[in-house]
């Protein structure tokens, strides 16, 4: 099997930090969310992988290269955004056998092996993974026929056929290239991967769902991003790499090598990268500092601090997301709760 994971797009809904970064490469619990992808597939038995690329290629690039992974991996240069479906077609040489697609701003707890054990033993044509949410208008959504296979799809629907959305990955024969082909682009000018699946059930194919058991998050919000690192933290082991000066640390607690904290009170769950410098501050629960970070005299709660970013004196930082090389410093100015999105090079004074 091989695997085709998205990894373009614009990513407006998480500006500006998507003004100079792919959204897929945003870092959860200091990992680039496209490497979850990355290892579910290859969990699953990919042997080799596809990366769609967009407007930021070369990052995305750089960013997989950055790691070792056991399987072959060739990069695929989409351009502009044309729908999931379009995607398909620019791969298609690739494509030559069965294939799971994967979006790279996904992230699945369980990974997809039970999902890839149940196509490929069902031997049908496509397999959408499914979850019930509360807002199903946010997604692609299913209507499901009594045998529990898809009748239906329709693409963020004003009045939805369930509630059950589609989990953005898919596993397809390569039967779905004739469905691409087949289909016109939608309403808002992209060729939609739900109308290629419905084309392929209206041509008498039968396309199964498999339904999600562990949680699953669409990253492409701010508080979507928050919740991902929230669970993906709730999962991890302590770990101190670092060093400790009169500092108190609580909870499970990852501190890579190079790490210093002093002075400082911090409680996990959180991951604190290497070489990152906290003193006379506190680190509370659900926070994830990159690599190379200085946080002096300030506390920070339910944030993401990526690389290279120093908050000095800054009051108390909640539910933030902090781009990479960004300064924050302390101003005399209130209320003291600080609520940022700030995009990557940034210099605020606070
Ligand atoms: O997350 C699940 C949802 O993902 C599904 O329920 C929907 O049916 C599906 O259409 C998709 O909806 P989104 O609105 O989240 O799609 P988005 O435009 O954000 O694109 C999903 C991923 O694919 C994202 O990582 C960017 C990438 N992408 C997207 C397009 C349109 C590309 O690489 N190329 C593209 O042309």
């Amino acid at each position: 099997m091989k695997a085709l994971i998205l990894s373009g797009g614009s990513g407006t809904r998480l500006r500006p930090l998507t003004y100079s970064q792919q959204k897929q490469l945003i870092p959860v619990a200091n990992k680039p969310v496209l490497f979850y992808a990355l290892e579910d597939v290859i969990e699953a038995g990919a042997d080799e992988i596809g990366i769609i690329l967009g407007p930021n290629k070369e990052q995305v690039i750089e960013t997989v290269r950055s790691a070792d992974w056991s399987v072959p991996i060739k990069f695929i240069y989409q351009g502009e955004p044309k729908g999931l479906a379009h995607t398909i077609l620019v791969a298609e040489d690739f494509l030559d056998e069965d294939f799971v697609m994967y979006l790279g701003d996904n992230i699945l707890r369980d990974g997809i092996v039970s999902h890839e054990k149940r196509f490929h033993s069902l031997g049908s044509s496509a397999s959408v993974l499914l979850t019930p949410v509360d807002d199903p208008q946010r997604f692609g959504v299913a209507d499901l026929n009594p045998d529990g296979s898809i009748r239906r799809l329709v693409e963020k629907p004003k009045v939805p056929p369930s509630n059950y959305a589609l989990v953005g990955v898919y596993f397809f024969t390569p039967l779905i290239i004739e469905a691409c082909k087949s289909i016109k682009p939608s309403w808002r000018n992209e060729l939609e991967i739900t109308d290629a699946i419905q084309w392929l059930i209206e041509n008498g194919h039968k396309v199964d769902a498999s339904f999600v058991e562990g949680w699953w998050k669409d990253t492409g919000k701010p508080e979507d991003i928050f919740e991902a690192n929230r669970l993906i933290l709730d999962d991890i082991d302590g770990r101190c790499d670092g060093e400790v000066e009169e500092s108190r640390i609580m909870g499970r607690v990852v501190m890579e090598e190079g790490t210093r904290i002093r002075r400082s009170v911090v409680k996990g769950p959180c991951i604190i990268g290497r070489d990152s410098i906290i003193s006379d501050s506190y680190i509370g629960p659900y926070t994830s500092i990159g690599i190379g970070c200085q946080i002096c005299g300030t506390e920070v709660e339910d944030s993401i601090i990526m690389d290279e970013s120093r908050i000095v004196n800054a009051g108390k930082v909640v539910e933030s997301l902090i781009g990479r090389n960004v300064r924050i410093k302390e101003c005399d100015s209130l209320p003291r709760g600080s609520r940022m999105i700030v995009g990557d090079n940034s210099d605020i004074s606070l």
